[in-house]
């Protein structure tokens, strides 16, 4: 029985990534940037009126907040994890190898669910910004093709979220990765729509819509705050890129907390100009910021948003579909997963069948559920996720002193213990239907474990 907490050795995994040793090529700019790039999409340009709408009002402002000192706690335990344990991988590899192997496949198993999930949402509010890009010239999705049944909105299926999925999985499969410069590009344009929104929605702000300010109360803040906590996944990335950053020791930790302060900063600005532009009750439609413009009569300018928008949230998804393969072929190749996931075609170079199967899958699922359902998933795995990691580095620097972490995190064990404190008391507003989900997703993980990885793990040889 206690062999589900076997673990991976160090030493193995270093043997493992050897002659494979990553550069270290990425500055601290770069590192601000793979953040930002990572996690500007959805979550601010559409999530964000749903939420002014239904559970924060104009105080959605103070939710921002919220949700970013939860992910700025957390990001700095991902990142002396990830920088403990000296080979490139995510947080999956390193609690194999501290934490055992059980917790590896919950993990691993936990991140599938949030990757997958936060593909299709993040394709459902490209579909949304689509849509309003092409009304401009005319032209219409069908009503029923147009979103998930059960919005509101007439739709029995997403199909432009279906179709950019399946247009991503064809580029990632055949082995196209994000480029520095590419990323940094979009970075520069997504960056500049979001600036460009504030400048020109300024002018339109009635001090009148803030008030009430906070029409649901404390507790719809606190609700709000763990729906737009959407908007910030994706920095853990820079987190696990500390193999490839010069002088991680400053760098690290000045790269999340400035990335996250600058995404945080530009939150709390749109979404005040937001709300003072147009009263928060209105702000429930699928593309919010070029709505609010619109309805302020600067149509050129909501389109270019829209351009804008739909381009910087394709990088997004490219981004997620390649984390979500890179995390399933390490389960595979360890084991964990059917072999057959960890295949690499012959031509391409790149897991072919695991990059269309997680295609596939994530494209049903965009066509038929909504947003917000999804959106508050992939939050709860997330959390979940970001909890286990604070405690984790509690019984790292306890079991494991050895290791030398390039980046320490301070104040523990108290920092790690408000962090996990902070994720729970988050998750605790999210819907019941999204605990019941969560936990069946994760039993079905742990006899999945117990079942088939166990026997098929390569420890055992
Ligand atoms: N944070 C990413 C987004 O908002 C997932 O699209």
């Amino acid at each position: 029985m206690m062999d589900i907490f076997r673990k991976k050795s160090v030493s193995a995994l270093m043997a493992n990534s050897q002659g494979k040793e990553l550069s270290r090529s990425l500055n601290l700019l770069d590192l601000i940037f793979l953040g930002v790039g990572c996690v500007i999409g959805t979550g601010i340009f559409v999530i964000t009126g749903v939420v002014a709408a239904e559970s924060a009002g104009p105080a959605l402002t103070i939710s921002f907040i919220i949700a970013g000192i939860a992910c700025a706690l957390a990001a700095f335990c991902y990142a002396e994890f990830s920088s403990a344990v000296p080979v490139a991988g995510s947080v999956y590899t390193y609690s194999y190898a501290t934490l055992g192997e059980i917790f590896a496949f919950l993990i691993g198993w936990d991140l599938m669910l949030e990757y997958v999930l936060a593909i299709s949402a993040v394709a459902t509010g490209w579909s949304s910004y689509f849509q309003s890009l092409i009304a401009g010239f005319g032209l219409h999705v069908p009503e029923s093709m147009s979103s998930a049944p059960g919005t509101g909105k007439g739709g029995m299926v997403d199909l432009p979220a279906m179709v950019i999925i399946l247009l991503i999985t064809a580029l990632v499969s055949r082995g196209v990765k994000e480029s520095t410069r590419f990323n940094n590009v979009m970075v520069f344009l997504k960056l500049g729509i979001i600036i460009l929104f504030i400048v020109a929605g300024m002018g339109y702000v009635k001090p009148e819509n803030w008030t009430p300010f906070a029409p649901f109360g404390f507790s719809g803040i606190i609700t709000a705050a763990a729906t737009v906590f959407f908007a910030y996944i994706g920095f853990d990335v820079i987190a696990t890129a500390s193999e490839e950053v010069k002088n991680p020791k400053r760098n690290m930790p000045i790269g999340i907390i400035s990335s996250l302060a600058l995404c945080t900063g530009l939150y709390i600005l749109v979404a005040l100009v937001l709300t003072g532009m147009v009263p928060y009750r209105q702000l429930n439609v699928g593309d919010p910021v070029a709505f609010a413009l619109r309805v302020v009569g600067q149509d050129s300018i909501a389109g270019i948003i829209s351009v804008g928008a739909v381009a910087g949230i394709t990088t997004v998804l490219l981004a997620l579909i390649y984390a979500q393969v890179r995390l399933t072929y390490s389960m595979s190749r360890d084991g964990l997963l059917p072999k057959k996931m960890a295949n690499v075609h012959k031509k391409y170079k790149t897991p072919f069948f695991n990059t269309w199967l997680t295609g596939f899958v994530a494209a049903g699922i965009a066509g038929f559920v909504d947003l917000t359902t999804l959106a508050h998933l992939v939050n709860m795995g997330t959390l979940a996720a970001f909890t286990l990691i604070s405690l984790a580095i509690i019984v790292l620097r306890r079991k494991h002193p050895e290791l030398k972490a390039s980046f320490r995190v301070p104040f523990v064990p108290v920092l790690p213990a408000i962090s996990a404190l902070l994720c729970i008391y988050l998750t605790l507003s999210l819907p019941g239907i999204t605990w019941i989900s969560f936990i069946i997703w994760l039993a079905i993980g742990f006899v999945v474990y117990m079942v088939y990885s166990r026997k098929h793990s390569n420890l055992n040889h």
